[in-house]
């Protein structure tokens, strides 16, 4: 094994196809009942070479081209739309007005709604006063797979069967793939019906899978399943922080806020192309990747050949791990690591030109780079700058700092609650 804690090695080790085989099918297979077995073969995260070259290049033109992804603009707009609503609703019922408790909570609920339109192309009523029992279980069971796995991973396999805790973890995932399974049916039978009266049948991501008939039916719920899984933690904990850290630092917001209200004034909602002209917004997602890369560090396996990565040379078949979040406190690299500066990544910033372009490399690098990039990028760049226009985020005043902890992905440690004082209407059209 080997630790790369030095941005350059990534150029050579992220080009690197493979995962660990702790992540692969070999060990997942045992993981989870005899049905679910099938999809989790056909995922794209559990899957190795040509099988896993063949369903990726299937998912990306959707996932990952930019004429596709803003096409999902107005879906995640109506989504953000009942955030601001549910915000206000939680502040009033809960709050005392003002504040929003536990809002990494309320996030994963916008997340799991968000995903799923796009996926599904129908609500899943998160946004709801009341959250709808099986959505609520399926983000239990993707906090449970991600605590549980890493201590999981620590035993022989032999002896996973016997762990205290090893049905709460199959339980966990048999869930996961249950809560996908179910809207994939219906939109199959929608198409079929469509079908059989001679009717046009169109739709964005899952229609076009099941039409396009690249993939068995097992492989899609087995990748929507996947999609939906990386989908949800990952976009709410990286909001979290981003408004932990606005809060604190009202100058910052303040910035963003003029930026979106210039180019988005008065009650007009951010689209694809007003957010290409947000650099600032950007820079703030990119300065909380940083400083809180929800994918602490991954890993390559070198399978093919030996391979030289700055002045060593490493056997084939190395396992290479990948310490994100290290790097991103290394002061050579990041000046003044420890403090949130957006402004380091805005293009002619001095600090930018010095920075190293495989220093922070929050999704990953290569062709097996996220491939939710994009479409977690949209939904938080238009949830973020939305949330500016109605709301003037506060920190708690009894709070205290919030650390983060690691159960797989980076998460709070805490709760992080939040103030959201109302900015006002006229101040909002008067921009
Ligand atoms: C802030 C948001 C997100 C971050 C920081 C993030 C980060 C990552 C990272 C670091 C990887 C591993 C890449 C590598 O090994 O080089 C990854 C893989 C992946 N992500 Fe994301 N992700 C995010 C959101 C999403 C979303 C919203 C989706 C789904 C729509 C998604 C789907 C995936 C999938 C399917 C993979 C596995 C790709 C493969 O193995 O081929 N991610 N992500």
């Amino acid at each position: 094994t080997a630790l790369a804690l030095e941005p350059s090695s990534w150029r050579r080790v992220g080009l690197f196809l493979e995962l660990p085989r702790v992540r692969g099918a070999g060990v997942n297979k045992v993981m989870v009942s005899v049905i679910n077995q099938l999809y989790l073969i056909a995922c794209v995260v559990c899957r190795m070479g040509v099988n896993w070259q063949r369903i990726r290049s299937i998912l990306n033109p959707r996932m990952l081209k930019p004429k596709h992804v803003s096409s999902y603009t107005n879906t995640i707009n109506d989504v953000v739309s009942d955030f601001i609503h549910r915000v206000s609703l939680l502040r009033e019922t809960n709050g005392g007005g003002v504040m929003v408790h536990d809002l990494t909570a309320e996030l994963y609920k916008f997340a799991f709604e968000g995903i799923c339109s796009v996926l599904f192309e129908t609500r899943m009523g998160c946004m709801n006063q009341v959250v709808p029992e099986e959505t609520q279980k399926f983000i239990f069971s993707v906090g449970e797979m991600f605590q549980l796995s890493p201590i999981i991973v620590l035993f022989p396999k032999s002896v996973w069967p016997y762990l205290p805790f090893w049905k709460q973890f199959v339980a966990a995932w048999d869930h996961l793939f249950k809560v996908g399974e179910q809207p994939i049916r219906q939109k199959m039978e929608s198409i079929q019906q469509k079908v059989h009266l001679d009717q046009s049948v169109e739709g964005a991501y899952l229609t076009h899978l099941l039409l396009s008939d690249q993939m068995t039916v097992t492989e899609i719920l087995g990748s929507i399943t996947e999609l939906l899984l990386a989908g949800v933690d990952t976009t709410s904990n990286t909001v979290s922080w981003c408004l932990y850290e606005l809060a604190k630092q009202p100058e910052v917001q303040e910035q963003l806020y003029q930026e979106v209200m210039s180019v988005c004034p008065g009650d007009e909602l951010p689209n694809s192309e007003d957010i290409a002209r947000m650099p600032y917004l950007k820079a703030i997602v990119r300065e909380t990747l940083r400083l809180y890369p929800v994918v602490p560090g991954n890993a390559r396996v070198s399978v093919d050949n030996e391979i030289v990565v700055g002045d060593h040379l490493f056997p084939k078949d190395t396992l290479f791990h990948l310490c994100h979040y290290a790097v991103s406190y290394d002061e050579h690299i990041y000046p003044d690591a420890h403090s949130f500066l957006p402004q380091r990544w805005l293009r002619g910033a001095p600090e930018k030109s010095r920075q190293h372009p495989f220093g922070s490399l929050p999704f990953g690098f290569g062709i097996r780079a996220c491939l939710g990039r994009r479409v977690a990028e949209l939904e938080m760049y238009l949830l973020l700058s939305r949330l500016m226009k109605h709301y003037e985020v506060r920190p708690d005043p009894a709070g205290t700092a919030v650390k983060p902890i690691t159960r797989t992905l980076l998460c709070p440690a805490k709760p992080i609650d939040l103030q959201f004082v109302d900015r006002p209407a006229k101040q909002r059209r008067a921009v």
